[in-house]
């Protein structure tokens, strides 16, 4: 039986004990749940501004995680420094506005060309994969070829969001092409951004896509039925 590898993210974890600054509930806690319930990874994002993940996640995560360590961050020099501080197993590069909600969309690789290739190039010397947070779109795969980054991510939130299904349909196509190009291209392909329980099933079909991130519907989900059969729950959704 064949899988899409799932990455678990775990920020609202984070985000709720911040709402108290507690301790509770850990996410180091929900990582390791997560990987007895499947996961193949497990991602978190440090964000500029702290308000989920904290470093300290980071150092026992580094300590705990036995599937992989992923390791979200914006392409900054702040960032650069603490991922060679704490070697995640790969580094995901995202763009980030200090007041969003969440990451809003793909990383402008055209644009951001040369800072963007310096940062792959000192996080693999590391031995960090890295990947970055792209849109569906081909000249973005071709720029995430170019700087010389390991794999994609598929921004999937105009998927999810579509408001029609005419609309849905063409983001899958777009989804698609993006993922066929990167594979040519000898990059490997992940996906993620607003996947649930209800939406994931299309995106598991693409053959090209080897993992997805889902953090915000398996957290939301956890609540009601635990974070182990959350995260049971999706891994089975994921199989091919
Ligand atoms: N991938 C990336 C690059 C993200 O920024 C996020 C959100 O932090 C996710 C995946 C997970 O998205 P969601 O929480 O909507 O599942």
């Amino acid at each position: 039986m064949a899988w899409v590898k799932l990455g678990v993210n775990i920020d609202h974890v984070a985000t709720l004990r911040q709402a108290r600054r507690e301790r509770d509930p850990d996410p180091v806690l929900a990582a390791l749940i997560a990987e007895q319930a499947g996961a193949d990874g497990v991602t978190a994002h440090l964000r500029m501004d702290r308000r989920h993940i904290q470093e300290r996640d980071l150092e026992i995560l580094r300590q705990t995680v036995k599937t992989r360590l992923n390791l979200e961050m914006a392409p900054t020099q702040e960032m650069v420094q603490i991922a060679l501080r704490f070697k995640p197993d790969q580094c995901t590069l995202v763009p980030e506005r200090p007041e969003e909600v969440t990451t809003e969309g793909g990383l402008d690789v055209v644009f951001h060309q040369d800072v963007v290739r310096r940062i792959v190039q000192r996080l693999q010397d590391a031995g960090i994969e890295v990947s970055i947070f792209i849109d569906p779109q081909l000249e973005q795969v071709r720029a995430t070829q170019r700087v010389g980054a390991n794999a994609i991510e598929i921004n999937t939130n105009a998927y999810a969001h579509a408001t029609s299904p005419e609309i849905r349909k063409q983001e899958l196509d777009h989804i698609r092409q993006a993922a066929q190009m990167a594979a040519r291209l000898g990059l490997r392909v992940l996906a993620g951004h607003a996947l649930n329980y209800h939406n994931v099933r299309p995106i598991v079909e693409i053959p090209e896509i080897e993992e997805l991130n889902i953090g915000h519907a398996i957290v939301a989900r956890a609540l009601f039925v635990g974070f182990f059969e959350a995260v049971r729950e999706m891994k089975r959704l994921l199989e091919r």
